[in-house]
């Protein structure tokens, strides 16, 4: 414990922070949720939340993980102790619920690779949606794929924190998000995409609810990968030199970035197609194939898109995984990696059912009228991340608010301009609106 793995820069940091928050939220939910919400009102208001409340919440976790150089259940025991632990304790709860159906879509888009490089990706608009519709209803097929995934995850994290997740960041990122504006290239010049771009761009405020609100919530807190302490997790892997501020915001906005990307991707395609936005989780995997049908060396870029997203993906479950991880062995004296084959397979067991529940076990219903993989979501990204970041928020404004500004100036050496707009966030804003949004989500 004494010799803690660091960053090898702040480029580093940064790139592996925005690995975490870069995902499978951005290009697979974001897309489908934008859909279901009425598109430009819901991406307006989402992005207000990022950049309130979002940001300031990722702050408070970079500034708590620093300042306690420890797992999130450590961190807040030595920041304070008494009760507080339980917030470290709910997000590493959440972190096994997200891990688990995760893996299971990350493990279709690797099949999604596959598929394409066989070439039976092929076909009309509704014959592509009736082979993903068939896909994943598979008793078999899909929970391989997500055994495969759960493997390499493990795998890189018994690769070490620098070594591992870094190097990928590095070089991968930049080109999930060049190939990106290629492929919107392709996709806002489709005969009819205009309708897409209008419905995405342009907010019909009319269309705003108690739902688009608690929507927007919960998929910024999703995104931003905030509110379970994987981002206090990888501030405890940062250096004293280092200005958090500027960290927080770069990782915001390539995060938010990468999601309006997307959204200029899918949802121009989706009304080109001729698709209903709000068709939900099989959106991306439905308009992709057809894009790429639709352009000149179209298998060869969607080989190359399903392999991007993957580590994309892969990145995430990395960051998913690593608040367990540190939590058994900081604190438990477990080994890193057997903390890490052990829950690997754990938290395989744990998304059979959510694969299961897009097939077989359909009409099971968990939480109202949702299935198994959809419940799991949303107890973790409408319920224990606000949650957490409502505990945070407080935790930071109000409990250790003045050892959180000496690690956001580092120790008075790094000026930051925004304090009182940040500690007024915590302290209430961020509370009150998150309460308030919960609340009337019910
Ligand atoms: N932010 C990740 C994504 O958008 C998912 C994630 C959530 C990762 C919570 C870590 C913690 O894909």
């Amino acid at each position: 414990m004494n010799s803690r793995e660091e960053w090898g820069s702040r480029l580093g940091f940064v790139l592996a922070a925005a690995g975490s928050a870069v995902g499978l939220g951005n290009i697979w939910k974001f897309p489908y949720m934008t859909g279901q919400h009425g598109g430009g009102a819901f991406l307006l208001i989402y992005l207000a939340l990022v950049f309130t409340i979002g940001l300031s919440v990722m702050l408070a976790e970079f500034a708590i993980g620093r300042a306690a150089q420890r797992n999130p259940i450590g961190a807040f025991a030595t920041l304070k102790g008494k009760l507080w632990p339980v917030v470290g304790f709910m997000g590493v709860a959440a972190a096994f619920i997200i891990l688990s159906f995760y893996s299971v879509v990350a493990g279709w888009t690797i099949a999604y690779i596959f598929k394409m490089a066989s070439g039976s990706l092929v076909g009309s608009a509704d014959e592509l949606g009736k082979a993903f519709g068939s896909f994943i209803s598979d008793p078999v097929e899909p929970i391989i794929y997500h055994a495969l995934f759960m493997g390499i995850t493990v795998a890189v994290v018994l690769g070490g924190v620098q070594k591992g997740i870094e190097r990928a960041c590095k070089i991968l990122m930049p080109m999930l998000f060049v190939l990106l504006i290629v492929l919107i290239g392709r996709a806002i010049t489709l005969p009819g995409a205009e309708k897409g771009l209008e419905f995405f761009l342009l907010p019909d405020l009319s269309k705003v609810t108690a739902e688009t609100f608690n929507g927007a919530l919960s998929q910024a807190f999703f995104s931003l990968s905030i509110g379970m302490g994987a981002m206090i997790t990888y501030g405890s892997y940062l250096n004293k030199k280092e200005s958090l501020g500027k960290s927080a915001l770069w990782v915001s906005s390539l995060d938010s970035g990468v999601a309006v990307l997307a959204g200029l991707l899918i949802l121009p395609a989706v009304f080109a197609f001729g698709f209903d936005p709000s068709a939900g989780p099989g959106l991306t995997f439905i308009t992709l194939p057809a894009v790429f049908a639709q352009m000149p060396g179209g298998a060869f870029f969607g080989l190359l898109f399903f392999s991007l997203l993957t580590v994309a993906a892969l990145t995430s479950a990395v960051s998913l995984m690593q608040p367990i991880i540190a939590f058994f062995s900081d604190d438990k004296g477990w080994h890193p990696k057997a903390a890490a084959v052990i829950f690997g397979v754990v938290i395989f067991l744990l998304g059979i059912p959510s694969s299961l529940s897009l097939g077989v076990w359909s009409d099971v219903h968990i939480i109202r009228e949702k299935g198994f993989l959809d419940s799991m979501d949303y107890i973790a990204s409408n319920i224990l991340l606000p949650v957490g970041g409502i505990l945070i928020s407080l935790f930071v404004g109000w409990v250790v608010a003045d050892k959180m500004k000496e690690e956001v100036t580092n120790k008075g050496e790094a000026p930051f301009p925004f304090m009182g707009a940040w500690l007024f966030i915590c302290r209430f804003v961020a509370p009150v609106a998150v309460a308030w949004i919960l609340v009337s989500g019910l």
